[in-house]
């Protein structure tokens, strides 16, 4: 069961149909950091958990170089490879907050009580915003593709994630999930119910 994230991870899921590709995520991260000046929040920095081949800080490397940028990474190759530091998020939490945190395919890796730690974690982290992108139970069932996606992952409901997430966010919508100690005021029909 337990994944290695070794060289041959990445090969697998990222070379000919890469389960995130580079252009994908910079639609994805435009949308997202302008979803946050939308609201008026501002993105002064910004940290991906699980960053992988580390699209998203190259992004924000490339398209707003003043935003502090932090990338972590359970992977010793992952870190190595992309310069990440190496942190297990259901393990660490950074020590400042971070106004925009994104966690993008990564929960669905942990055992249940590292997810669950994991989500603590990315609470203490999350100042503002936190872009969160985990395939469900039903969603590995139903809407990804099977052979481009790893399959070797934990399946939970989207009722688990929610009752936690729920604790510290306020769902917006899109993946976006709104620090409920954040000054962003969202009107109603902008989040769900809660
Ligand atoms: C599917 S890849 C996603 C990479 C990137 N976020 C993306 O969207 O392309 C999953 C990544 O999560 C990392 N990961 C898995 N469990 C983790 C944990 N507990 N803490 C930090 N990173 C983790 C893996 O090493 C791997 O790089």
């Amino acid at each position: 069961m337990a994944n290695s994230f070794d060289a041959s991870y990445y090969k697998r899921f990222y070379s000919s149909t890469p389960v995130h590709s580079r252009k994908k995520v910079a639609l994805l991260a435009d949308a997202v950091h302008n979803m946050c000046a939308w609201w008026d929040v501002p993105v002064r920095s910004v940290l991906d958990v699980g960053a992988g081949l580390g699209y998203w800080r190259d992004w924000y490397a490339t398209n707003h170089p003043k935003v502090r940028r932090l990338s972590v990474d359970i992977s010793e190759h992952a870190c190595e490879k992309y310069d990440h530091e190496q942190r297990d998020i259901s393990k660490w939490a950074p020590e400042r907050k971070f106004d925009l945190v994104v966690c993008h395919g990564v929960l669905q890796y942990p055992t249940a009580k590292d997810a669950d730690a994991a989500i603590k974690n990315l609470a203490k982290a999350t100042r503002n915003v936190l872009y969160l992108e985990v395939p469900t139970a039903s969603d590995l069932r139903n809407v990804v593709d099977k052979k481009a996606t790893d399959l070797n992952v934990h399946a939970r409901s989207g009722d688990w994630y929610r009752k936690r997430l729920e604790k510290y966010f306020v769902q917006a919508g899109a993946g976006l999930w709104v620090a409920r100690s954040s000054d962003a005021l969202l009107y109603e029909l902008e989040r769900t119910k809660k």
